[in-house]
Order: C-alpha cells, then structure tokens, then sequence
C-alpha cells in the first residue's frame, strides 16, 4: 500500500515532482481556518482572524488567505511586498516587527494596512514622521508584553517579561497618550502574543485577564481600545498519540472570560482578532523525501538518511521539534518495524527524527514527514549550497507547483566576482 495524502498518492507525486518536495493541501488550510471561525461563533464571537504568514507565505498562499476572507500578518517588507504584489487588500494587514526599517514602514503607510503594531515607545515619534512626511495618517496598535509564560519552549516563548517584544506594561498609557496626541496616527487598539506551539488553553485566557485590565486602564484614560488581538499560538498535534488543540473548548471560555470582564469593568467589548500561523498551515503540509542511504550499526542503531533535512527543516535541530515519519512505499503493509533515526543530508549532524519505528528502509523508499506545513519552507536555507525544495500545491485532484526549487546555478547566480579575482 501507499500513504496518501488529502486523496493523493505520495509515491507518484515524488515521482512526477522529484523529491525533497513540500506538499500544501489547499482544502486543509481552508478547513483550520473554517475551525477557528466557526468555534467563535459558536461561542458568540464575530472575530477577525489574521493568518501569521511567517509560518509560511508565497503568492499562491496569499491568494488562498484571501479566499479565505481572513486577513493576514506580516512581519516584514518581503512578506507585506508579496501579498500586495498579488492584490491582498492592504486594510487586511498587519504589519509587525520588532525593527522595521524605514522602508518598510513607509510601505505600510503608502499602502494603507489595517494597522502597524507598535513594539517599543521609541517607534512612536518615526511612524508619527514618516506618515507626517507621506502626508498620510498611519493606524497603530500598541503590542503589549502581558508577561504570561506560555510553557513552550523557551526559543518560542514571547509574552513573558523579559523579551525584545511589545510595552512594558508601566509603558503602555503614557504610550497611548503619546500616539493620541500624535498628529499622523490613529490608534486602533492593542496587541498581545504570548508563544507557539501551545497546546493548552489556560495561558491564553490568563493573556485575556491582563489584556482586559488594559483596556480597563485605557478605558479610565479616556482611550477606546477598538480592536484586541490576541496574536497566535495555537499548537497543532505532531505526533500519533498528541491530542489536538480544543478550539472549540477554548472559544466557549475565551467568550465567558471576555463577557464576565467587560461587564466587571464596565468596558465595551472590543473587537477580537486572533493570529495563527502554524494552527493554519501545519497540518496542511507534508515534505517527501527519497531514501539515499541506510547504515546499520549492529548493537547500535540503524541510520536512514535522506534527501533532505536541515535546509528544508531546521526545527529538530532549533527546537528539538519531533515529527513523524512514514515510508510511504511501504505504508500499511503490516511488516515488521524496527528503531531508526532518520537523519538529514546536510554535513552536521542533521537528527530529523531520533527514534521512530520503521519498516525495513532501503534506497530509493519514499519518506513522507508529515505537518511540515508551518516554519519548514519559511525558515529553510541553503547550507551546504542545497536548495530549497520545490512546493506542489494540492487542490482536489490538481497538484501544481507553486515553487519552483532552487537549482545549484539559481544559488551561484547570486555570486559576484571581484574583478581582482577574475580570470
Ligand atoms: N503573531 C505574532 C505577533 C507572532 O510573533 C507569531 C509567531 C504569530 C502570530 C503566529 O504564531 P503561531 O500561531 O504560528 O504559533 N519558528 C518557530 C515559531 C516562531 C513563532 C514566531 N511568532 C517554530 O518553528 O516553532
């Protein structure tokens, strides 16, 4: 037998595509995003979703979140360029960073997004200029740090005190005066992102408590908060036995926590926005690689390498992020499994996956690691000057490069060489 995926055969596609490959599935994306929704309104929340395109961004992407009818978050001028340069409405956007450039910043003013979310007090004044400059008025959204511990890992972790993102909470009203008073912005609201990769919904609710408290504060400053984004963080699943993450578990008490608060305080809801990257995408993803080589070390372990790895995916080896694998040749066919480590192509020690059960693995066997949809291709490079694998995108049937891969001559183009060193 072989492992399919969303109704396609993995084996024929790393034979009409070539291999390392990742694999989008277009009906997956449309479906977490349906999730999300739908649970909020379930909960009785109308929110605003912005998809984290960190996780993972291209033109094709950008289409689909806007089919989608969400907005999406961007975090710099590559990002923000290649969604306007497909027509993604620039109000749908936000623009985050802890730096943004001036370049950047006068993109998002020209352009006209949703909002640019302000990390540092510092800011205030160069946006407040830039768009003075551009004859515009820029929306703003003040990120705050809400000093939560999200119990992720500590690479991925952003709300807690001690971070280069988001305000101080001492500095968030003389800030909302500062952009109040601003003559070229026009405060939209406030931002939090506690981490990624979370799985249990306490953290995000505690997030809620601390956020509501400023606008409670802001509210008594005479300051609306229009908009509240929560930011992203919803963890996915990776291996068998994970649960998923309870969303619809999570809006019903997000929408108790909110509703019990506001009346508390005696504050109008606010909009509620969310952000989700890896939530989105995750699941959607699959990369499929070809075996190229098997060592077994009696006594020891047996090593399965393949055509891929750190370039394509560099979480195991950031994060110590576990995965699982398939041989997709040999999938479901009841045989025999034994302990691998499946390891990567790149001259390191490339660990992909430490200990798995497998069956018997032989060169030219199909491998498929499955939700590599999220940070995989957004953070790939090019060690060892391999490139970046080519992307397939599936649409029932259809399956379409949305990516080409990059060639070793794509990689050598980019050199200059000194006219000292010519030949
Ligand atoms: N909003 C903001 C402001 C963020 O900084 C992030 C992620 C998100 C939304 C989306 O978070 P998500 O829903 O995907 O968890 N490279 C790491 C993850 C870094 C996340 C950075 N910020 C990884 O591979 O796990």
């Amino acid at each position: 037998m072989h492992y399919y995926f969303e109704g396609h055969d993995t084996v024929s596609l790393a034979e009409d595509f070539g291999t390392p490959l990742y694999v989008i599935s277009e009906e997956r994306i449309e479906r977490a995003v349906k999730t999300i929704k739908d649970a909020f309104s379930a909960a009785g929340l109308d929110i605003s979703v912005y998809y984290a395109g960190k996780a993972f961004t291209n033109r094709a992407m950008c289409r689909i979140v806007e089919n989608c009818g969400i907005g999406l978050d961007t975090v710099s001028g590559g990002e923000l360029f290649t969604a306007l340069s497909t027509g993604f409405p620039a109000e749908k956007v936000i623009c985050h960073g802890s730096v943004k450039t001036p370049d950047e910043i006068e993109m998002a003013i020209k352009s006209g997004v949703h909002c640019i979310a302000i990390n540092s007090p510092a800011e205030i004044p160069v946006i407040d200029s830039a768009a003075a400059g551009l004859g515009k008025t820029a929306n703003v959204a003040l990120r705050v740090s809400p000093g939560v511990d999200p119990h992720t890992h500590e690479y991925i972790t952003t709300g807690t005190l001690d971070t280069k993102f988001g305000l101080m909470p001492e500095e968030l009203i003389p800030a909302a005066k500062a952009v109040q008073e601003a003559k070229h912005l026009n405060f939209t609201g406030l931002h939090c992102h506690i981490g990624s990769q979370i799985m249990d919904d306490e953290p995000f609710i505690l997030a809620l408590s601390i956020m509501l408290e400023h606008v409670k504060e802001l509210h008594e400053a005479g300051i609306t908060v229009n908009e509240l984004n929560m930011g992203g963080g919803f963890g996915i699943p990776y291996l068998p036995d994970e649960k998923e993450f309870d969303m619809y578990g999570y809006a019903a008490r997000f929408s108790r926590t909110l509703d019990g608060l506001c009346t508390k305080y005696s504050i109008p809801i606010p909009k509620i926005a969310v952000e989700p990257g890896r939530y989105i995408i995750g699941p959607a993803g699959i990369t499929i690689y070809t075996v190229c080589a098997v060592k077994d070390i009696p006594g020891v372990r047996r090593y399965i390498s393949v055509d891929g790895g750190l370039n394509d995916n560099p979480r195991p080896a950031l994060y110590q992020s576990r995965y699982n694998a398939v041989i997709a040749n040999k999938y479901g066919d009841d045989l025999p499994t034994d302990e691998a480590r499946i390891s990567g192509r790149s001259c390191e020690t490339d660990t992909l996956i430490s200990s798995i059960m497998l069956p018997e693995a032989e060169i030219g066997d199909i491998m498929v690691f499955e939700d590599t949809g999220a940070y995989c291709y957004s953070m790939a490079g090019n060690y060892n000057r391999l490139g970046i694998p080519k992307i397939v995108l599936l649409h029932g049937d259809e399956a379409q490069v949305i990516k080409r891969e990059q060639t070793a001559e794509d990689i050598a183009s980019f050199d200059e060489m000194p006219v000292w060193l010519e030949k």
